[in-house]
């Protein structure tokens, strides 16, 4: 393939790009073209989750109330949305989130609604309309290096005893999963301080303009969300450059990760091929039964638990212990308080890692 051939692929794609991303910060439907599975990488086809991407069916569907058949007003739908949304997601339907669910129902003729309702009832949360609604109501602000203290403390005080630790072995693995990745800049981040280490331990081969984990590495870094918009996204690793936009808080030294590119007015940042190693993204809804994941290393699982009610919270701390190998470290948000006693903390000066005990 030619040069312009390649940059004219490159463009199509920034721009597409830009307008899901336009979508997802909007809150808008999805448009159908863009609800299709997206197909694997290489590097998603060589390190596949270790079960299939189909989410199980979700916990506890029998517990939705009857559907109020025949009502008269719209206030007996708003209500039953409302629980029906706390069981399919978790999400903690506050006064906010049920004025934009009553919103929604003014768009319906009454007949429409309950039609509208009797689906969402029958199929499972992995649906497109059921995702289409999750996603309405859920905020995926994110950028690299969000929590920079935070990644750090992951960085020295995780990431680099890893490597210490296995590139003793003959086949050396680490498998990373960010439970809530949005768009990706979150699994990126962390990709590239991991890339960092292994390079400081001497563990990378160099093809003269970039480096990559040397061959005998296993990695799997796992990123899943319940927006197909945003796994998409995260999949394409194409950001805006702008400079309220993903970059806001970039570490320059990382800056060797990305290449440049220049689409009319905009600019963005491709995430290089030798961070993308062993990363891969799906969807996956976190109210899910059993985790996408085992024997992770670590688990980031940051800003989602404020979503959740304390019942939602618990199943998710269960699904990241369940997610890690003993010993593994989960992160959650700075402002987030884990009560369960089945993860030891590591204090270190302004931040908290978990231990799997
Ligand atoms: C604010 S973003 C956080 C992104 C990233 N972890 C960070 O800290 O920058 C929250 C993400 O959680 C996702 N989310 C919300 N509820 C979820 C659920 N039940 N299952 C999976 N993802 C969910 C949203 O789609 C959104 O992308």
């Amino acid at each position: 393939m030619s040069d312009d051939d390649l940059n004219s692929k490159l463009a199509a794609l920034q721009r597409t790009m830009a307008d899901l991303r336009h979508q997802l910060a909007s809150g808008a439907a999805i448009p159908s073209a863009f609800t299709a599975s997206t197909p694997p990488t290489n590097a998603a086809a060589l390190h596949a989750p270790l079960r299939a991407p189909t989410p199980n069916p979700p916990k506890a569907t029998e517990l939705l109330p009857p559907l109020p058949r025949g009502a008269a007003d719209r206030e007996p739908f708003v209500n039953w949305l409302v629980t029906a949304v706390r069981v399919r997601s978790g999400i903690a339907v506050e006064e906010q989130v049920r004025q934009k669910l009553a919103r929604i129902t003014l768009r319906l003729p009454l007949t429409e609604i309950e039609k509208w309702l009797s689906l969402l009832a029958t199929v499972d949360s992995a649906h497109p309309e059921w995702l289409a609604l999750l996603e309405s109501l859920t905020n995926h602000e994110t950028y690299f290096f969000r929590d920079l203290g935070q990644l750090e403390h992951l960085q020295r005080e995780v990431l680099a005893p890893l490597v210490a630790r296995e590139r003793l072995k003959a086949v050396p693995s680490i498998t990373i999963w960010s439970a809530a990745s949005s768009s990706g800049e979150e699994l990126y981040s962390v990709a590239m301080m991991l890339l960092e280490e292994l390079e400081k331990a001497g563990e990378v081969e160099s093809d003269g303009s970039s480096i990559r984990a040397k061959s005998r590495w296993h990695l799997r870094l796992f990123g899943t969300d319940l927006s197909r918009q945003a796994v998409r996204l995260a999949t394409a690793g194409v950001y805006d450059a702008g400079p309220h936009a993903s970059f806001r808080k970039f570490p320059v030294r990382f800056s060797r990760f990305l290449d440049a590119a220049v689409d009319g007015d905009g600019q963005f940042q491709r995430v290089r091929d030798c961070v993308r190693h062993g990363v891969s993204f799906q969807t996956f809804n976190l109210m899910d039964a059993s985790p996408p994941i085992n024997h992770c290393d670590v688990v980031l699982c940051r800003n989602v638990l404020i979503y959740f009610d304390v019942e939602g919270k618990r199943s998710v701390w269960d699904l990241v212990f369940r997610a890690l190998a003993l010993d593994g470290i989960a992160l959650f948000g700075p402002t987030d308080v884990l009560e369960d006693r089945r993860f030891t903390p590591i204090w270190g000066s302004s931040t908290v890692l978990y231990r799997k005990a």
